[in-house]
């Protein structure tokens, strides 16, 4: 079944919006419009729910409620226990304490395994990690198209690598990597697994409990959510790792790993995502139940959509000799997030673009190992059209267009 993009969009108050009419946003790598589910509910959060959480009185009874609803359905559309899943302010600090947590747990002599395709926050944290003595290896990406070959994470595998950090999709090189396989690589090695799956989630939530992967991350506000980092950490893992919240909260895995105080109505209000998918299944007569087969559906959705307006935008670049496109130019094989070197600086073709309506971003989009290690010179950066499933073809060809006026 096609995805009903006239009902999708009205889900989204940004389209009814008149001060974005005419625009065609095309940054949603950096941050996704919200749905009206996640809005109604922040609203209706900090309205009528704005005491302090879990206390013997209504309102507080109900904020409570709608936290623990939140988690719990997030995380059975990604196929892992409700406290297997925990919010934090964002991703990148997530990542953070979760190195502070490996901190304690490594022995100085043992080693990690990280890329230099990352976003920044899943690989600084942990390459820190060698100030105390624990031994750094990098996974390396062809310089040339910016693949992650598996081969080579074999070869740097052996009994001392005790945690492989790797993305499941780069923000700047798009190629969707094959997480299963390399867990499972990892895995027999005897690592766990890091994914980020920043900027993969807004494309369809994965199952994660298929997948394998030991830690999750994704951020909520690239995915039509509130600001806020989303992880998963499978329980063996999480038990074994010291706890990094207040000692009274250490028997709760879904504490464990976020010191901070959550923020109660955006956790709250995250529940309006689960809401959005679940109103994407049932409109589109996905499957009455089960909630990792409702996701899956939903997931495969938007991914059709995607994948179909995607292939037209990286066939009008691919071929072109004024720019290089990062990353694979076959649609299935990638998330339309799309980074386009470029022989100026990709700030000023972005704001050209704005003149003909197009919302696009130009930078390093703090991938610069990634874009060092493919010839490309960060401070130029490259300029980034990203766009999940409620973008339409219009706004695509639009964008092919005034690429061609300003290329
Ligand atoms: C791939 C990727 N990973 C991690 C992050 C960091 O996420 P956050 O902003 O939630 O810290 C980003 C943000 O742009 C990203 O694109």
């Amino acid at each position: 079944m096609a995805l009903d993009i006239d009902f999708v969009r009205r889900q989204f108050p940004a389209f009814q919006e008149p001060s974005l009419q005419g625009q065609a946003f095309f940054e949603n790598a950096g941050g996704s419009y919200t749905c009206g589910q996640v809005i109604d509910r922040l609203t209706r959060y900090y309205t009528q729910r704005k005491v302090q959480p879990y206390a013997p009185y209504e309102a507080s009874r109900l904020a409570g409620a709608e936290m623990d609803e939140a988690r719990q359905r997030i995380a059975a559309l990604m196929g892992v226990e409700s406290d297997e899943l925990s919010f934090g302010p964002s991703t990148t600090q997530n990542t953070y304490v979760l190195a502070q947590a490996f901190r304690q747990f490594l022995q100085p002599g043992e080693a990690i395994i990280v890329t230099n395709q990352d976003h920044e926050a899943n690989t600084g944290p942990w390459r820190r990690l060698a100030d105390e003595g624990i031994e750094v290896r990098e996974w390396e990406i062809d310089p040339q198209t910016g693949h992650l070959d598996p081969i080579r994470l074999e070869a740097l595998l052996d009994d001392k690598v005790r945690l492989v950090c790797f993305p499941h999709c780069s923000n700047v090189v798009g190629e969707i990597n094959p997480v299963t396989e390399i867990t499972a690589l990892s895995h027999a090695a005897g690592a766990f697994v890091c994914v980020d799956g920043v900027s993969y989630a807004p494309h369809g939530l994965p199952n994660v409990g298929d997948l394998g992967p030991d830690i999750y991350l994704f951020s909520a506000y690239k995915t039509f959510g509130p600001h806020q980092g989303v992880m998963v950490m499978r329980r063996e893992l999480g038990a074994l790792l010291p706890n990094q919240g207040h000692f009274f909260n250490a028997d709760c895995l879904y504490k464990r790993f976020t010191p901070a105080g959550p923020d109660h109505a955006q956790v709250a209000a995250s529940a309006g995502m689960a809401d959005y998918f679940d109103a994407l299944c049932d409109h589109h007569s996905g499957p009455s139940e089960g909630a990792t087969a409702r996701g899956a559906f939903v997931h495969d959705l938007m991914r059709a959509h995607e994948v179909e307006l995607l292939q037209p935008l990286l066939d009008a670049v691919k071929e072109r000799n004024d720019l290089r496109l990062l990353g694979p130019s076959e649609a299935a094989r990638r998330a339309p997030t799309v980074a386009l070197a470029l022989n100026r600086p990709a700030l000023e073709v972005a704001a050209e673009l704005a003149n003909f309506g197009i919302m696009a971003g130009g930078g390093d989009f703090y991938a610069g190992r990634a874009l060092k290690a493919m010839g490309v010179d960060p401070d130029q950066g490259v300029l980034r059209v990203s766009f999940t499933h409620y973008t339409c073809k219009g706004e695509v060809d639009k964008l092919i267009n005034a690429l061609d006026q300003v290329l």
